[in-house]
């Protein structure tokens, strides 16, 4: 069918059978001509070169080399980059923007495992989980006198640091639950919180009322260390520190001297370093629950990415705008 207009594999090529399986593909092709045996990890190769010079739509992801005018200039039928992944900063140049492309990615679809390993995080710090298993292996043995006073997720305070794609989300994931949800967003009006069914409230006041306290803004030089020593101290004796943004958020040495202290509980899913130095205390310490950085899409989660940004095509060829389109007056503020 050649009305249907080119697109190009511009990512690792090991990544497109989990970002595209059979399926997937399948649906894409009927949208695009599409070749899935020419992925494109370079772009100044002579057969990428000839696809370039016919593509409307360019579908990118992890692996992809940087966007220049130099590439888009090979590309002059181009229309849309589609990104089936989350972050488009170190990807594009502003020539995408100036060239007037439409521009999207998959953040939202990205959103959705970070957030429910937030919200396993959350609920499984409330009632303890972390210690009482940790206790119990080390014991072998367990008393009802072992559980502290005031565990559950009865009437928790959960605080929610950025009303981001995933903060947004963990606020409707938590809905169903008996726990009240603080946020704090200087973007955001006590409207739109009220909308989203949260109190609104300054950073201070979050760190001091909440139980557990959960970061989901992106990282920039606003947001450098947002975490830092003093909005530590605010925190509440046995609250917990969820980071599943970036550990640049942070302060991780302030940190570890409230986690040494047996303070604060942490669940760390990003640190700063990433990973930690063989000697940093928050591979040992008890009260710590440190993952890879693996909050976001793995396995059979990297099809939604495909999936979100094949939905993006449908909208495009239909003559309606991205969802989730992406703006150069955007980038200051996501992540
Ligand atoms: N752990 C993982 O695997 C993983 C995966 C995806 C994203 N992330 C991280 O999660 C975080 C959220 O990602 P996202 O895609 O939901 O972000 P996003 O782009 O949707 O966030 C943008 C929003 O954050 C809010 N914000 C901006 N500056 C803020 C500030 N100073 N204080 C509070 N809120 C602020 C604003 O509402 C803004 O609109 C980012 O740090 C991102 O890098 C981690």
């Amino acid at each position: 069918m050649a009305d249907r207009p080119a697109a190009l594999f511009a990512l690792g090529a090991q990544h497109l059978p989990d970002l595209y399986p059979p399926r997937s593909m399948h649906r894409l092709q009927r949208l695009v001509r599409v070749d899935q045996t020419v992925v494109a990890e370079r772009f100044d190769t002579d057969d990428i070169r000839a696809a370039l010079a016919s593509t409307e739509f360019l579908i990118t992801g992890w692996g992809c080399p940087p966007i220049t005018a130099d590439v888009l200039d090979a590309a002059p039928q181009l229309r849309a980059i589609l990104h089936t992944a989350g972050s488009v900063k170190a990807l594009l140049s502003p020539a995408c923007w100036e060239r007037g492309l439409a521009i999207t990615s998959a953040a939202a679809a990205n959103a959705v495992p970070v957030a429910e390993y937030t919200v396993a995080a959350i609920l499984f710090a409330g009632k303890d989980v972390f210690r009482l298993r940790d206790q119990y292996h080390a014991t072998r043995h367990f008393t009802l006198a072992e559980v502290r006073r005031g565990v559950g997720n009865y009437g928790r305070t959960i605080g929610v640091i950025g009303a981001s794609r995933i903060g947004r989300r963990v606020i409707e994931l938590l809905r169903p639950f008996d726990l009240e949800v603080c946020m704090f967003d200087p973007y955001v009006d006590a409207a739109t919180a009220g909308e989203l069914g949260v109190r609104l409230v300054d950073l201070d006041t979050l760190l001091r009322i909440s139980d557990v306290v959960s970061v989901h803004a992106p990282a920039n030089p606003q947001t450098d260390r947002l975490v830092g020593a003093e909005q530590l101290t605010l925190m509440r004796d046995g609250a917990t520190l969820i980071n599943t943004a970036r550990g640049s958020l942070v302060d991780t040495d302030a940190l570890i001297g409230h986690l040494e202290a047996s303070r604060l509980y942490a669940v760390l899913d990003v640190t700063e370093p990433e990973p930690q130095p063989a000697g940093s205390p928050l591979w040992e310490l008890p009260n710590v629950f440190l993952t890879p950085h693996i909050a976001g899409s793995h396995g059979n989660e990297l099809a939604r990415m495909g999936d979100c940004i094949i939905g993006e095509l449908e909208r495009i060829l239909d003559g309606r705008p991205f969802a989730h389109a992406i703006a150069a007056s955007d980038l200051d503020r996501v992540a």
